[in-house]
C-alpha cells in the first residue's frame, strides 16, 4: 500500500483526476491511498492567510512558512515520510526510473506551490526532493502532482490487470513502445501487419522489439545514446 498526501490550496483541482480509471481501481483495491490536504485550514488569522508579499518587493505572492510547517508537522505526527516532495518547474525532471523508485516507497508527501512559490527556507530545510514534470510553467503544482500520482500509482503491483503490462511500457527498457492494432484486421483498406495475425509468438515478439528499436531511433534517438 502506497500512501500519498498532497498539500494544496486548490483541493478541487485534484479530486477528479485521481478518482477514475486505473487510479480509482488502485484505491478500490486498497493498493493506493491519496489524501488531499487543504492548506487553507492551517492559514493564519480570520482569513486563513497562506501567502504574503515577497521580501525585497516585486510582483507575486509567496506561500508563508508557518501554515506549511504546521501542515507538514501535523501530517508527520501521523506517519513517517520517505520523501517530502515539492512540485517545482526547477526541480529534477520526472522520468520513468524516478517513477519506478517512488512506487517502491510507503509514504510520500507532495506539496503544490502557487503564486511565486513557497518560502525558500521550507525548500532548504524540509523538502527532501523537488520534481518538475517538464520545462514549462504551470499555474500551480496540482496538475504536476496528479501526473506523479498517476504514473507512480499505475506501477503498484496489482493495479494493472495484466501484471506484466507495465514492464512493456515505453521507457521501461529505454525504448518507446511498438505500434498496436485491434480488430478489424482490415479497416478502410488499411491492413494490420501480417505477422501479428500469424499466431507465431516468437516472430511477433521479434517484430515488436524491432519496431520499438526503429521507433526509438527515429523519434527519440537520444534515448539510445544514454547507455
Ligand atoms: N509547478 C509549476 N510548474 C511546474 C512544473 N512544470 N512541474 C512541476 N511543478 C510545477
Amino acid at each position: 500500500m502506497l500512501h500519498i498526501d498532497i498539500i494544496t490550496v486548490v483541493p478541487e483541482l485534484l479530486d477528479s483526476p485521481l478518482s477514475h480509471s486505473i487510479l480509482g481501481r488502485a484505491k478500490d483495491r486498497g493498493l493506493l491511498e491519496v489524501n488531499i490536504v487543504d492548506l487553507r485550514k492551517y492559514g493564519i488569522g480570520k482569513h486563513y492567510q497562506v501567502d504574503d508579499y515577497a521580501f525585497g518587493g516585486g510582483a507575486g505572492m509567496v506561500m508563508m512558512p508557518q501554515p506549511l510547517m504546521d501542515c507538514i508537522e501535523d501530517l508527520q505526527s501521523q506517519r513517517t515520510y520517505d520523501e517530502i516532495i515539492y512540485m517545482a518547474p526547477d526541480g529534477e525532471q520526472l522520468n520513468q526510473p524516478m517513477a519506478n523508485k517512488l512506487s517502491l516507497q510507503k509514504n510520500l508527501m507532495l506539496i503544490c506551490g502557487h503564486y511565486k512559490g513557497i518560502d525558500e527556507r521550507i525548500r532548504e530545510h524540509v523538502i527532501t526532493r523537488e520534481i518538475s514534470i517538464g520545462d514549462y510553467v504551470l499555474s500551480g503544482g496540482e496538475l504536476a502532482a496528479a501526473v506523479v500520482v498517476d504514473t507512480v500509482g499505475r506501477l503498484l503491483p496489482g493495479v494493472l490487470n495484466d501484471e506484466t503490462s507495465a514492464l512493456f511500457d515505453s521507457f521501461q527498457d529505454n525504448l518507446v513502445a511498438p505500434p498496436v492494432y485491434t480488430r478489424p484486421a482490415e479497416f478502410r483498406g488499411w491492413k494490420v501487419p501480417d505477422v501479428l495475425l500469424s499466431g507465431n509468438f516468437e516472430a511477433i515478439e521479434a517484430w515488436r522489439y524491432d519496431q520499438a528499436v526503429q521507433r526509438t531511433k527515429t523519434r527519440r534517438p537520444e534515448m539510445l545514446e544514454d547507455e
